[in-house]
C-alpha cells in the first residue's frame, strides 16, 4: 500500500514522458504545454488508491490512471474555452497562449490518445472499463451543457446545481475510483460504494472549487479570481445568496447579473459575505465528506486499507488550489 505522496511520484514517473510526437508541432505542442503546467493528478491517483484497496497494483491501473488523467486535462482545455478562462493552473489557457481552433484541436487528441492507454487494457476486462469510461464523458458533456444553460437562468435551484456538478464533475472521480475497483476484483457491493464514495467526493471537491474561485487566494489557486461571478455561474454561492437578498440587496445583485459593473466581482463577493456564505459553504462540505466517509465504513475491506483513501477525502475539503 502507498500513501498519496508514493503514489503521487509513481503515477509521474510513467506519466511525465512524452504521449504525443513532434509534429505538427503547432498541434502538439500546446498539448506538452498544457500537461507541462502539472495539476493535482487527483483522478489517477483516486484509481490507483481504489485499485489497492484490493491487492496489489494491477499492471492495467497505470493506463487506466494515464487515460483518466488525459481525459481530465482535455475537458480543462475545452473547459477555459467555454468559459473564457485566461489563466490555469497559474498560467495562460491554451486558447489564449496559442488560439481556439488549436486548444480545440489540442483538446481532441488528448482524448483521443486517453482511448489509446484504454484500449492497452486486459481483454477480459476492457469491455467493463470501456462502458464506464464512455458513460462518464457523456455525462461530464451533458454537466458542461447545463453548467453554460445556467448561466442564461436566474432561477436554478440547489438541487440543479447538484444534478450539474455531479455530472461535469463527480462521475469522473466516481469512475476513476470504481475503474480502480474493478481491476482490482472488488465485488459488486464494495465497487458500489466506491461509485458512491465518488460521487460525494466530487460534490465536496466542486463546492470548495466554486468557494475558490469567489475567495481563494490567486496566487494558490491558479485560475482568474472571480472568473464564476463574472460569468453568471450558478454556483452555490450565487443560489444561496439569491435566495437569502431581500430590498436593495437583491436588486443590486439583479442589477449585477444583468450589467456589466466594473467593479461586480468585488460587489458580488461583499453581498456574498453578508448572506453568510462561508458557514453554509462549510456546512455542505462536511455533509458530503461525511457521507463519503461513510460510504468508505461500509465496504467490506479490512479498515486498514482505506486509510489512504479517507485521508485524500479529508483533504480535498480543506485544498487551496
Ligand atoms: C479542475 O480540476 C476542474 C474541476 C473539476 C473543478 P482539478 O482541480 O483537479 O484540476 P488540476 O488537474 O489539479 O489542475
Ligand atoms: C469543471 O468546472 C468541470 C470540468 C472541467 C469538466 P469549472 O469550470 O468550475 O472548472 P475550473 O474552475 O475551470 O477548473
Ligand atoms: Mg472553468
Ligand atoms: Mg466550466
Ligand atoms: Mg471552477
Amino acid at each position: 500500500m502507498h500513501t498519496f505522496e508514493e503514489l503521487s511520484a509513481l503515477f509521474s514517473e510513467t506519466f511525465e514522458k512524452t504521449h504525443f510526437p513532434q509534429e505538427p508541432h503547432t498541434l502538439y505542442q500546446p498539448n506538452n504545454y498544457f500537461l507541462s503546467l502539472g495539476g493535482k493528478r487527483l483522478r489517477p491517483i483516486l484509481c490507483l488508491m481504489a485499485n489497492e484497496l484490493f491487492g496489489d497494483i494491477h499492471p492495467d491501473a497505470w493506463n487506466v490512471a494515464t487515460a483518466v488523467e488525459l481525459f481530465h486535462n482535455f475537458t480543462l482545455i475545452h473547459d477555459d474555452i467555454m468559459d473564457k478562462a485566461p489563466l490555469r493552473r497559474g498560467k495562460q489557457t491554451v486558447h489564449t497562449k496559442y488560439n481556439e481552433s488549436t486548444a480545440i484541436l489540442a483538446g481532441d487528441v488528448m482524448m483521443i490518445r486517453a482511448y489509446e492507454y484504454i484500449s492497452r487494457i486486459d481483454v477480459s476486462l476492457i469491455q467493463r472499463i470501456l462502458e464506464l469510461f464512455n458513460h462518464t464523458a457523456v455525462a461530464v458533456c451533458e454537466g458542461q451543457q447545463l453548467d453554460m444553460d445556467f448561466e442564461q437562468r436566474n432561477d436554478v435551484t440547489m438541487e440543479e446545481y447538484l444534478g450539474m456538478i455531479t455530472q461535469k464533475t463527480s462521475v469522473l472521480l466516481a469512475a476513476s475510483l470504481q475503474m480502480g475497483g474493478i481491476l482490482g476484483g472488488g465485488s459488486f457491493g464494495n465497487l458500489d460504494l466506491l461509485y458512491q464514495a465518488g460521487k460525494k467526493i466530487g460534490l465536496a471537491f466542486q463546492v470548495q472549487d466554486d468557494y475558490l474561485d469567489a475567495f481563494g487566494d490567486p496566487e494558490k489557486f491558479g485560475k482568474q479570481a472571480g472568473g464564476d461571478i463574472l460569468a453568471n455561474k450558478k454556483t452555490f454561492l450565487l443560489i444561496k445568496a439569491l435566495g437569502e437578498v431581500k430590498g436593495t440587496q437583491k436588486e443590486e445583485l439583479n442589477g449585477l447579473l444583468a450589467g456589466n459593473d466594473p467593479d461586480k466581482v468585488n460587489r458580488v463577493l461583499k453581498i456574498y459575505k453578508d448572506c453568510n456564505i462561508d458557514n453554509w459553504a462549510i456546512e455542505l462540505k462536511h455533509r458530503f465528506l461525511n457521507e463519503a466517509l461513510q460510504h468508505f465504513d461500509d465496504m467490506a475491506v479490512v479498515s486498514k486499507r482505506k486509510t489512504p483513501l479517507k485521508g485524500l477525502a479529508q483533504q480535498l475539503v480543506k485544498r487551496e488550489n
